[in-house]
């Protein structure tokens, strides 16, 4: 495999769709929910002791931006909380509002709908929020993130919490190779092979170019999908800054084994994902 790092002949031009283009794999919501299956305990029970750690107050209601087939809004209802989440795939919505519709226990405590993460606001204000697996790197514009972090602030109440778990920059983009890039799936008559593997940085359009595929045999049949997925190649210094127009302080770093990581060291994608702590500031924000 060859990854490159380029300076600016990635032609976004030819993406159609532009910062508002939907994949046709987030379109396959019995397909993704397989794919991303994983265990969340572990981060489930992070979340909680961040919300206890730099909240001074119970939180009892949560959204989740680009909740996908709602893994973690299942979890969270199934514990008491009430929790909203969004995403722009109508049919991962009704996806996973079918699926967790069938638990009665649960059907008061989430609720799930369509939205953009560039401008969905709720009106009443929720106690915190948390995004996963670098999904805020969908934006890709500052606009769009400054916008989406506004939203946000609304959103929430003064001091919520926004856990949001991001990728950064390799200082070597080969450090982007990682041993879990091509997975396989086995269950009932479904076999998939799926692959997520970071093809090239364009350092000048900040976009990380990913190449998707998952090769589906079910029932006899094979069907396959291959797409590139570009999304914002952050930078721990734009980051911050963006946030922080939106309205938020960056109040805690952690790593995939949610120790805590000095805002002062090298903070770069050879850390691995990192969920970044925000605390908003009703007062900061600029609108
Ligand atoms: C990698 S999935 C993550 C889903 C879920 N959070 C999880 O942990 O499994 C990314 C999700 O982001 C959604 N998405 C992409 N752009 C979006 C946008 N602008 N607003 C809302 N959701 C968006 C996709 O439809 C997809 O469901």
């Amino acid at each position: 495999m060859s990854i490159t790092e380029t300076k600016s002949n990635v032609s976004l031009e030819n993406n159609k769709l532009g910062n508002s283009e939907q994949y046709r794999f987030y379109e396959l919501p019995k397909y993704y929910d397989l794919v991303f299956k994983r265990n969340i305990d572990n981060d489930f029970e992070f979340f909680r002791s961040i919300f206890r750690l730099y909240c001074n107050f119970d939180v009892k209601r949560i959204i989740e931006p680009a909740c996908g087939s709602g893994i973690f809004i299942e979890k969270f209802a199934n514990h008491g909380y009430y929790i909203k989440g969004y995403d722009i795939s109508k049919k991962m919505i009704k996806y996973c509002d079918q699926r967790l519709q069938k638990n009665i226990e649960i059907r008061n405590n989430y609720k799930v709908i369509t939205g953009d993460m560039r401008n969905k606001i709720f009106k009443k204000e929720s106690d915190a929020a948390f995004i996963c697996i670098n999904s805020l790197g969908y934006l890709r514009t500052d606009e769009d993130i400054i916008s989406h972090f506004k939203t946000m602030n609304k959103s929430l109440r003064d001091g919520g919490i926004y856990i949001a778990e991001i990728s950064c920059k390799c200082e070597n983009i080969q450090n982007e190779i990682k041993k879990d890039d091509i997975w396989y799936i086995k269950e009932d008559n479904i076999d998939i092979k799926a692959q997520w593997i970071i093809k090239r940085y364009d350092i000048e359009k900040k976009i990380r170019e990913i190449d998707f595929q998952m090769t589906i045999r079910e029932n006899g049949k094979k069907k396959e999908i291959k797409e590139i997925h570009n999304l914002r190649l952050w930078t721990f210094e734009d980051f911050k800054q963006l946030t922080s127009l939106g309205g938020f302080s960056l109040i805690g770093i952690y790593n995939q084994n949610y120790e805590s990581v000095s805002e002062l060291s090298e903070i770069n994608g050879e850390l691995g994902a990192l969920y970044f702590i925000l605390k908003n500031n009703k007062t900061k924000s600029s609108e």
